[in-house]
């Protein structure tokens, strides 16, 4: 039985199930599994919520979104208001920032605790039989029992030789959230979901911004379309994009350092971010005498069921190989869930998984980008619609931007299937869902374009440009 986190604990406890991390993958699986009438007990080291409310994806957005005020105020003449110069008082912004963290964990703790989740406060390590001691932490030295186990123990930010983190001048994405002041001149090395985001907050609160990628181009996975338009923005916005660069080290001095490329360049800067990938997280996890494998990257292996090589282990999120994105955990719990109940588990498509990012402009996306679709040797019909004929983009004054839809090719040459759906601009992140649903639906062109879109809203660009794949239109 469930008891409450404040009782003694006596040595084996035993549950249902016992997870390990206290992340989007692990507390989903916790109150989804507890809705269910499980035993669950939850084990963290640090604070409930993981890398995702602390920080990842909470702390970054509500960054984010001050600087889309400070936007909206620079841009206010626009619209005939008068306001003079914003200021910021980074004090502000961060005591803001942190309260949304805190009302969020607090209302995660709350939920957990309401559920009759035993949250355990310390390093949790897998052992055969499934066993997993708790040492490190207030709980003191446990040990518990479960007939299933579940590994969430997330990742941490990857970083590069050359580049110590020393949370002054060299910060990853776990320093960078909660600096104390904003630099003037700043390099983000890699031009990811992360360094995009970063980069876009800098800009936009003063600072000369140059992302350095070694790729040939920003945003891995994202449409070559959208791409063009993030980075036509960003260079208006005074964000230089450096691509095909290799990084080889850094000086520092006063002020700042100042970053050596391989080419031979340099770059003088007050702040470097690195946000070149995360990597799984399963030191101090035990594992020796079960039958889970991690793989050379350091990956717990599962199937597509997400079970481990132990039977009864099952891993999700950040620390499998599958993207790093919180509602991709929770999916992830939840099906664990479902599988350990015996219930029928339809695993998850991960090439359809719904991705989201919030620089400015905002990208979301899901299914085929045009070029993965070719590769796949998918012939499509391909749509593409601009947000300067919307109603609603130009209220809100925000009209750069598409709407591309890639769908299947018949063989009478119309479109099909909807395979894809590539947005960038005004809230997109926010007008995804249908996009995804009719991705996942795997929906044809014909059946969504019947569907009504409410006016004026964003979201009828996405209902305009999938009308054109059946061959009549109204305003597109
Ligand atoms: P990422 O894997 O998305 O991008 C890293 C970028 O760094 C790549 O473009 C890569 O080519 C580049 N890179 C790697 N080594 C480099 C080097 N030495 N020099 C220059 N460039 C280099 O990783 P990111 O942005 O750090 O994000 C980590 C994870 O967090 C991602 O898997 C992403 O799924 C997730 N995330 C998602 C967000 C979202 O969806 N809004 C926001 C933040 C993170």
């Amino acid at each position: 039985m469930p008891r409450d986190s404040t009782e003694v604990i006596p040595l084996s406890e035993s549950f249902d199930l016992v997870i390990v991390g206290g992340g989007p993958g692990g507390y989903a699986a916790a109150l989804y599994g507890a809705s269910a009438g499980l035993a669950v007990a939850l084990v963290e080291k640090g604070r409930l919520g993981g890398t995702c409310l602390h920080v990842g994806c909470i702390p970054a957005k509500e960054l984010l979104e001050t600087a889309s005020v400070y936007r909206a105020v620079l841009g206010a003449g626009r619209f005939g208001i008068t306001a003079g110069p914003p200021e910021v008082d980074w004090t502000v912004t961060q005591t803001r920032k942190q309260n949304v963290v805190d009302q969020l964990t607090n209302g995660l703790s709350g939920l957990l605790k309401h559920r009759k989740v035993t949250v355990y406060d310390g390093v949790g390590s897998l052992h055969p039989g499934h066993v997993v001691r708790v040492a490190g932490g207030a709980s003191g030295e446990v040990e518990l029992h479960g007939e299933h186990v579940l590994l969430a123990t997330g990742s941490v930010p990857r970083t590069i030789p050359g580049f110590e983190v020393d949370g002054r001048v060299v910060v990853t994405s776990d320093e960078f959230l909660s600096l104390d002041r904003l630099p003037t001149t700043a390099a983000v090395i890699g031009g990811g979901a992360i360094g995009c985001e970063f980069a876009s907050v800098l800009v936009d609160m003063g600072a000369r911004v140059t992302i350095l990628e070694a790729l040939p181009k920003i945003l891995p996975g994202v449409d070559e379309d959208a791409v063009k338009l993030v980075q036509r923005s960003f260079k208006q916005r005074g964000i230089e994009v450096r691509t095909g660069v290799a990084v080889t080290g850094h000086t520092p001095h006063e002020g700042g350092t100042q970053v050596a490329l391989a080419d031979g360049s340099t770059l003088d800067v007050e702040l470097v971010v690195v946000s070149v990938g995360r990597r799984p997280v399963t030191q101090g996890l035990g594992l020796d005498g079960t039958g889970v494998v991690v793989d050379q990257r350091g990956f717990v292996e599962v199937d597509e069921r997400l079970r481990t090589g132990e039977p009864g282990v099952y891993a999700v999120g950040d620390v499998i190989d599958t993207p790093a994105l919180a509602h991709v955990a929770f999916a992830e719990g939840m099906e664990v869930v479902r599988d350990l109940l015996g219930e029928p588990v339809v695993p998850i498509d991960y090439s359809r998984v719904p991705w989201c990012i919030y620089c400015h402009p905002e990208v979301a996306f899901a299914g085929h980008s045009e070029q993965s679709a070719k590769d796949a040797g998918i012939e499509v019909v391909v749509s593409k619609h601009r947000y300067i004929g919307n109603g609603r983009a130009l209220i809100v004054g925000e009209p750069e931007g598409l709407v591309k839809v890639i769908a299947a090719k018949r063989p009478d040459g119309t479109a099909g299937q909807i395979l894809g759906v590539h947005m960038v601009g005004p809230w997109v992140t926010e007008q995804l869902g249908q996009a995804y649903l009719a991705v996942n639906w795997e929906a044809t062109v014909e059946e969504v374009s019947r569907f009504i879109q409410p006016h004026p809203t964003l979201s009828e660009l996405f209902g305009e440009t999938v009308l054109s794949l059946t061959g009549r239109s109204l305003h597109g």
